[in-house]
């Protein structure tokens, strides 16, 4: 028989005999992830052309088509967790407080618990440009057989079990770690199942890319700024290329194949920075690290932080080790030479 890629579904089964003491829960909840994507994935495809439909018979349309794409990614993804009865808690960037699983079997007895950001880069939407969706795990702090409590989701990114993305773009893929390095699915829409196509991820050392926000320079830190320059600067192989899309999972996916980083500092504007730590930087840490990356809010580790808010923001430094490295350079020089 001719030779094909592993599909996600196999690839699943295939690692969870080799976490001996596992019970399985973990696998199911990936499983769930990748039945939600599809979902989403046919929603985001079919975003722009709802609106067609709708101009023929305007009047018939009603609410639910009208939904917004990441008020609908959030239902679905809360929906496939809930009703398969495999986490104890969910929190959402869409909703302002976490999620208690409570199921006919007394679902109080799972121990994960999943953050997530359902749509990333959502106003990228209308205008055809790739978004995402991103997903945390962790194992639950408070006893098994108990509603799900705050802590339970405070807890700093080393403790992630898993974490993952889903990209909706040309071709939609599935990227995740559960801390044995990182895998991508691609998606045969045609036949609806995920493929492994980018086994054990590497992100390069160094890179040419860099991602910033750059009309928020005037705000930006002076390290940042100065970092910026020297991004600017015709020496070696630089100046560097500037890619910005304006979705963290975009531009954070193209600079892991391709070598690059990816800055959201803090800003006069948002001093604490844009993106959540929860949901957004804690999960894009875990698999840059795992795949040889960098991750840090400047100057610290980012999967070090002691989170004490649920949509808490962090400023965000991510990608190829060495720019990173360099970056912080930066941000350590200028903070010694404020004193
Ligand atoms: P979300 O769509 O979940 O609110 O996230 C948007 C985030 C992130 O994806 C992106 O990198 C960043 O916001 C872009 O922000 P700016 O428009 O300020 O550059
Ligand atoms: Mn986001
Ligand atoms: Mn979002």
């Amino acid at each position: 028989m001719e030779e094909r890629n592993k599909t996600l579904g196999e690839f699943i089964i295939e690692n969870q005999a080799a976490f001996q003491y596992s019970s399985g829960e973990l696998s199911r909840i990936i499983n769930s992830i990748r039945l939600a994507a599809k979902v989403v994935n046919y929603k985001v495809n079919k975003a722009g052309l709802v609106d067609i439909i709708g101009a023929a018979g305007a009047q018939n349309i009603q609410g639910e088509d009208q939904q917004k794409l990441d008020v609908y990614a959030n239902e679905i993804f809360i929906q496939t967790l809930i009703n398969r009865e495999i986490v104890c808690g969910i929190a959402s960037e869409e909703n302002d407080e976490y999620i208690t699983v409570e199921g006919n079997d007394n679902c109080h007895n799972n121990k994960y618990v999943v953050l997530m950001d359902p749509l990333d880069g959502s106003s990228n939407i209308d205008v055809n440009v790739s978004v995402g969706t991103i997903f945390s795990v962790y194992r639950r702090i408070s006893p098994v057989g108990t509603p799900v409590t705050i802590e339970d989701f405070l807890q700093p990114g080393i403790n992630q079990v898993a974490a993952g993305y889903v990209i909706y773009s040309t071709s939609t893929m599935l990227v995740y770690t559960t801390g044995h390095g990182v895998n991508g699915f691609t998606l045969n829409p045609a036949i609806g199942t995920f493929y492994l196509s980018h086994p054990n991820i590497q992100f390069p050392k160094n890179g040419i890319i860099y991602s910033v926000n750059e009309g928020n320079y005037v705000h930006f830190p002076q390290g940042v700024k100065d970092y910026i320059k020297y991004c600017q600067l015709e020496e070696d192989e630089r100046p560097y290329t500037s890619r910005y899309i304006g979705s963290l999972v975009s531009d954070i996916h193209r600079n892991m194949l391709k070598g690059g980083i990816y800055l959201y500092p803090t800003s006069s504007k948002s001093p604490k920075g844009k993106l959540r730590l929860l949901y957004e930087c804690n999960p894009m840490a875990f698999i840059v690290e795992q795949a040889g990356g960098k991750a840090s809010d400047g100057l610290n580790r980012i999967m070090e932080i002691e989170p004490k808010e649920l949509h808490e923001r962090a400023p965000f430094f991510c990608g190829s080790y060495n720019m990173v490295e360099k970056a912080e350079d930066f941000m350590r020089l200028a903070k010694l030479s404020k004193y």
